[in-house]
């Protein structure tokens, strides 16, 4: 028995890696592309596991992707990989239909392949599980009830269009193949091992090094978040129980406006690690506003809470705090991703690499 992760280098599928290893004894087989956002130093912990496995590959490679199910034998697949930042998406928006449109649909089709010449319970106990977002579904005014599975797709940003599409594609996968799929759309995400271009790392980031701390538009935009290894353990949950044919949303129900974000790590900071100049607030900029930018998210997870029992273990008190001490604790991880070291680590500190693991 066996999973394969896709994407599990970057920061939820890493924090998966590692939480799944920690939880049992299954093995795990990590296919990453090592784009930017992929991190090799934040699976350190497992790289002399006899259990884990890293591939170094992109989605979009068919003859890859078949090479690997043929050899692996996964009775299941976690898909995290994509391309993940709005921001980068308006500035380019061709990674993000080709990793996230093309590449779900290249493993949608290796999976089938592989799928179909399984036969007894292996066939019937195979997963597909598609890791998606609420951007989805677009944006909430205040007072608006929070997303359910049933609300009407309406992405806005290119990277919400290519997770849309990707949701459709896995849909349909399942709808005319009968391919196992089961689909998550989760919240914002935070905690260890987070790129420092997402929020709530930049902030940290940033405050340490004594740069501005840029919030876009009038900062009033609201976020759901969820502390990462709360989404790892709903993955773990809809893998174990989730029906076929289902989505479902992950939240935190913890509503906070970006202002309001920055200034509890600026005042967690100030606690933590005062800074000889004064209060980190006193680094806050505001900035032009993101194109397009999304008033408000807000999720419905009583489904997954009513039918799988899953419900988050932090707070958003509890998890900020964790976060802003992971990133105090881990000054080489941000180090060598501000020095760009981090993409040494492959060539410095691997064995395992390429398509026969
Ligand atoms: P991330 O950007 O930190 O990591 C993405 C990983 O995918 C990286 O390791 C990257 O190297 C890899 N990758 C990208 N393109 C690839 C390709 N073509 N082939 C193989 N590997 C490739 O992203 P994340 O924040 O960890 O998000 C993981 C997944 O969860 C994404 O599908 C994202 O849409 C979804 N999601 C994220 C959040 C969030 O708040 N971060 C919330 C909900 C859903
Ligand atoms: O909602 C789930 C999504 O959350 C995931 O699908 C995405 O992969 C993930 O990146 C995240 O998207 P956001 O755009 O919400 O995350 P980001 O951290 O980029 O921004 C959070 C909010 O903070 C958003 O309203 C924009 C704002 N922001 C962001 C940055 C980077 C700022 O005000 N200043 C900044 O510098």
């Amino acid at each position: 028995m066996t999973i394969l992760v896709t994407g599990g280098a970057g920061f939820i599928g890493a924090n998966f890696v590692l939480d799944w290893l920690s939880a049992g004894d299954e093995p795990v087989i990590t296919l990453d592309k090592l784009t930017y956002a992929g991190n090799l130093e934040s699976l350190a912990a497992v790289a002399d596991d006899h259990r884990f496995r890293f591939v170094q590959g992109d989605i979009c490679d068919a003859a890859l992707v078949a090479t690997l199910l043929a050899e692996q034998r996964p009775r299941a697949i976690v898909h995290f990989a994509a391309e993940s930042h709005v921001d980068r998406s308006i500035r380019g928006p061709g990674e993000f239909m080709r990793s996230n449109v093309d590449g779900t649909f290249t493993l949608l089709e290796g999976a089938r392949a592989y799928w179909h010449g399984l036969v007894g319970d292996d066939k019937s106990g195979f997963r597909f599980l598609h890791v998606s977002t609420d951007e989805v579904y677009g944006s909430l005014e205040p007072g608006d009830a929070s997303f359910a599975e049933s609300h009407p797709y309406r992405p806005n940003s290119p990277y919400a269009a290519s997770k849309a599409a990707s949701d459709h594609l896995a849909r349909a996968w399942h709808h005319t193949y009968g391919l196992p799929v089961v689909t998550t759309n989760c919240s914002n995400n935070y905690g260890p091992f987070q790129f420092p271009e997402k929020l709530i790392p930049l902030v940290i980031v940033n405050a340490l090094a004594g740069e501005s701390l840029p919030v876009y538009g009038d900062g009033r935009q609201v976020r759901d978040w969820l502390f990462v290894g709360d989404h790892c353990a709903a993955i773990r949950t809809v893998l174990a129980a989730g029906r076929c044919g289902e989505t479902y949303n992950v939240g935190g129900r913890n509503e906070i406006a970006n202002i309001d974000i920055v200034q509890t790590v600026c005042r967690l900071l100030d606690e933590l690690r005062p800074s000889a100049d004064g209060p980190y607030e006193r680094l806050i900029r505001f900035v032009a506003d993101r194109p397009g930018h999304d008033r408000r998210y807000a999720i419905d997870a009583s489904k997954i809470e009513r039918e799988l029992g899953w419900r988050p273990a932090e707070t958003f008190d509890s998890g900020i705090h964790r976060t802003v001490r992971w990133y105090l604790d881990h000054g080489d991880w941000i180090a060598h991703v501000k020095s760009g070291a981090y993409r040494e680590w492959m060539s410095r500190h691997y064995r395992q690499a390429g398509p026969t693991p």
